[in-house]
């Protein structure tokens, strides 16, 4: 399975949804779900309130004010992390997602705070995507979204930098002349482009290390399973094991 799997004329929107919904069977009665954010997490929602409708309980946590409102206009309740620390299982896109490994790349949408923390409490990541987003290596097509304090800014971008990027500073597209782009936090996101990644894990503690960084949106050992929707259907991706999964072998495909 490849982006050259996918015809030039596909419906993006039909295989995000297809991706969405085979995720949105894995609810069970009960669960505290995490709430995923992106034009793909936002498919899952509305499965979930059309789930929900038919009778299925369960409460979810939203990683983005956006995803809250979402939720909360599909009449999904809600929840926060003061009355659940443990989040069961947690629906969410993703920009890039590495063969073999399931390591990830998201934020583009500019969540990556709420999501990885988030994730880091739940049992089980389900990441949803459209073939276009598996790569060989994280870096390839996508940069990695870093949040930052605004505090500093420039001295934060230099210390990326060093570390081999290209760190732009996101602009706010809602906005003319522009701004910049201001997270759910209050904080600011670099886009740091460091083409194709060797070792995402040493990355991400390096950048982890910067003062001045909150969270980089590399997502390390963290997915699965991963649901790939492409022209031939959604193909479930199990990672087997985060150290030792390294290159095809690693990963079983189910269609
Ligand atoms: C949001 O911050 C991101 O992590 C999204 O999950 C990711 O950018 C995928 O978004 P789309 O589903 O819109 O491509």
């Amino acid at each position: 399975m490849s982006a050259d799997a996918i015809p030039a004329d596909a419906d993006r929107d039909a295989l995000k949804r297809a991706a969405a919904e085979a995720a949105v069977e894995l609810v069970e009665d009960g669960m505290v779900v995490g709430l995923g954010t992106g034009s793909t997490a936002a498919f899952a929602v509305e499965a979930l309130a059309r789930r929900q409708a038919k009778g299925l309980r369960f409460v979810g946590i939203p990683t983005s004010q956006r995803t809250a409102a979402q939720a909360k206009a599909a009449g999904i309740p809600l929840t926060s992390f003061a009355e659940h620390r443990r989040i069961d299982l947690t629906i969410d896109g993703a920009d890039e997602v590495e063969r073999g490994t399931l390591n990830l790349i998201k934020g583009l949408g500019g969540a990556l705070l709420r999501e990885k923390i988030v994730a880091a409490a739940s049992r089980r990541l389900a990441i949803i995507v459209d073939g276009a987003k598996l790569v060989d290596r994280l870096g390839t097509r996508a940069p990695v979204p870093v949040e930052v304090v605004a505090f500093g800014l420039e001295a934060t971008q230099a210390a990326l930098e060093a570390l081999g990027a290209s760190a732009r500073l996101r602009l706010s597209p809602a906005h003319d002349p522009l701004v910049p782009f201001v997270t759910d936090s209050g904080n600011r996101i670099l886009d740091c482009s460091f083409g194709p990644i060797a070792d995402p894990a040493r990355l991400e503690e390096r950048i982890g290390r910067i003062v001045g960084v909150v969270e980089s949106g590399l997502f390390i050992s963290r997915a699965g399973p991963v649901f790939v929707a492409d022209a031939a259907g959604v193909h479930r991706l199990e990672s087997l094991g985060a150290s030792a999964a390294i290159g095809q072998g690693a990963m079983r495909a189910q269609t």
